[in-house]
């Protein structure tokens, strides 16, 4: 494992959720596993006046000392409170790097961590520009920039655009920690490096994808983000759509990030738009209502804190589409995310056509249902393989089972944290797993046309549905014939409706 050159990591947006409960522990994380280089400081920076020790000691709290290092990484930590609009606070940043580099001998490499709200995703960096601190004439200078990037084309091609005023896209690392899970890495690995999945792996054998990405919890504390998000911009637009660009693209012709990238944007490029007068049809939008789960009553969204009583933002998306290219023609995808579902799951399922001639007794053997592979992306991570067996016994019934691969059998290897993972390969300036800005307005553009529809047009339904089920029913009429989404289980190889979640 390389150990990325000596630096410090500026995160702003020091005092928030984010760098408590993630970032920080990630990089502990990586100072236990000998991964920061040794000489090595971190600098929080956020409104909030805090002295250094005040600031660790509240980092302490999210981090558990199994090692005996914690203090020794805790001394890595500076805080320093800014006014992220004004410029004399740039100034004092840049001089506290300064005195920082020297004290500790760190040469004048800097990553840039904006863990900030979307409003300061172009501020910040003009800042930083205008105390020179983007140029690389004498070390590394690179930013890590949070989602959401934009809030629709318009916005994200403005965004990238200032950006690139001031930094390189080579600076720049455009996050989305789906890339960062061990799981969606794990898909790469799976097609490219198996010689039984690429041949099937196409419009010929394929009858249809489904990615869900859906979770039990609501929307937490974050109402008034998620007023102006909603799940098609919080979900699809970048965790999902990463995973059908993994799964849909070309083999790359190397691992590397130009070349990834480069098939990831063919496959954007491929998305059949959604016409504004398809969108009804072709998207299901839904907002959780009040219900009962497990004996508990769970209020609906529109009486979450800072949320409008009569809000129109959806808490669930699903939807159909066609990647018009010469591997995918004529495949639907299915995909959908939800708050408040009857269970945390992501998963990938690559359903194959049925056999052309059914020669056996099939009455207990779904070839839809049974006949799938799924890419478990959590819990449970793994990957299992759904077909038809004989019953042992006379005649030839067919009956459905299952062969399944949990990483958790690899029990001597640590997954590491998204979080970690991203954090390093940023450290490294390796952006492989990061988004490259005409990707982002890429998936945009696709996206665009149904926030359009939904904001112009009232006859778009909006279905409501009662906490802790599986969504609106209409979602099932997306799904061609009487075929179902798969219904999936905290564990991998359980589905059905009813199974413990
Ligand atoms: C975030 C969204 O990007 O991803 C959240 O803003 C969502 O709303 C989260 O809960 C899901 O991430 P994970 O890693 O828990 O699946």
């Amino acid at each position: 494992m390389i150990v990325p050159e000596s630096h410090i990591v500026v995160i702003f947006g020091a005092s928030g959720d984010l760098t408590r409960r993630k970032l920080i522990p990630a990089l502990y994380q990586l100072f236990c596993d000998k991964l920061l280089p040794p000489h090595f400081a971190i600098v929080g920076a956020s409104r909030t006046e805090f002295t250094d020790d005040e600031f660790r000691e509240r980092m302490k709290e999210n981090l558990k000392d199994t090692t005996d290092h914690l203090d020794e990484f805790l001394k890595k930590i500076y805080y320093l409170s800014i006014d992220t609009l004004g410029s004399e606070s740039y100034e004092n940043l840049k001089n506290r790097l300064e005195e920082l580099c020297s004290s500790l001998e760190i040469p004048p490499n800097y990553l840039f961590y904006l863990s900030t709200p979307p409003n300061l995703d172009q501020v910040i960096p003009a800042m930083l520009a205008k105390v020179g601190l983007n140029s690389t004439k004498d070390g590394f200078r690179r930013l890590i920039i949070e989602k959401p990037f934009g809030s629709s084309l318009e916005s994200a091609r403005k965004l990238n655009s200032n950006l690139l005023r001031n930094f390189r896209e080579d600076q720049i690392f455009r996050i989305d920690h789906y890339l960062g899970k061990e799981t969606v890495q794990n898909l790469m690995v799976t097609r490219f490096a198996n010689g039984i999945f690429e041949p099937v792996w196409n419009r010929n054998f394929v009858q249809r994808v489904e990615v869900t990405g859906v979770e039990t919890l609501g929307i937490e504390n974050r109402g008034g983000y998620y007023e102006q998000a909603g799940a098609l911009r919080d979900m699809v637009q970048n965790h999902l759509l990463q995973m059908v660009a993994l799964i849909a693209m070309e083999p790359p012709v190397v691992i590397e990030a130009n070349a990834i990238r480069y098939e990831k944007m063919k496959v954007f490029q491929s998305l059949r738009p959604i016409k504004s007068e398809e969108v009804g049809k072709q998207v299901v939008r839904g907002q959780y209502i009040a219900s009962t789960i497990k004996g508990e009553s769970v209020a609906a969204y529109r009486e979450e804190a800072n949320v409008d009583s009569e809000s129109h933002t959806e808490t669930y998306v699903a939807m159909k589409f066609f990647i018009d290219n010469w591997r995918w023609a004529g495949v639907p995808f299915y995909i959908r995310t939800g708050k408040r579902l009857p269970t945390s799951v992501t998963e990938i399922v690559i359903e194959f056509k049925p056999t052309p001639h059914h020669l056996f007794d099939e009455s207990a053997f779904n070839h839809h249902s049974a006949n799938q592979l799924i890419l478990r992306i959590q819990p449970d991570e793994g990957i299992l393989l759904k077909i038809g067996m004989k019953e042992p016994g006379s005649g030839f019934k067919v009956k459905p089972v299952n062969i399944d691969f949990h990483y958790s059998s690899l029990a001597d290897i640590k997954l590491p944290s998204a979080y970690e993972r991203l954090l390093l390969d940023g450290m490294r300036g390796d952006a492989t797993l990061f988004s490259r800005g005409d990707t982002v307005e890429a998936a945009w553009s696709f996206i665009q046309p149904i926030l359009d529809a939904w904001a112009n047009d009232a006859s778009v339904p909006l279905y409501g549905y009662p906490a802790g089920t599986w969504g609106p029913i209409e979602s099932d009429q997306l799904i061609e014939g009487d075929q179902t989404w798969r219904y999936p289980c905290k564990n991998l190889t359980d589905d059905g409706f009813y199974c413990e979640l």
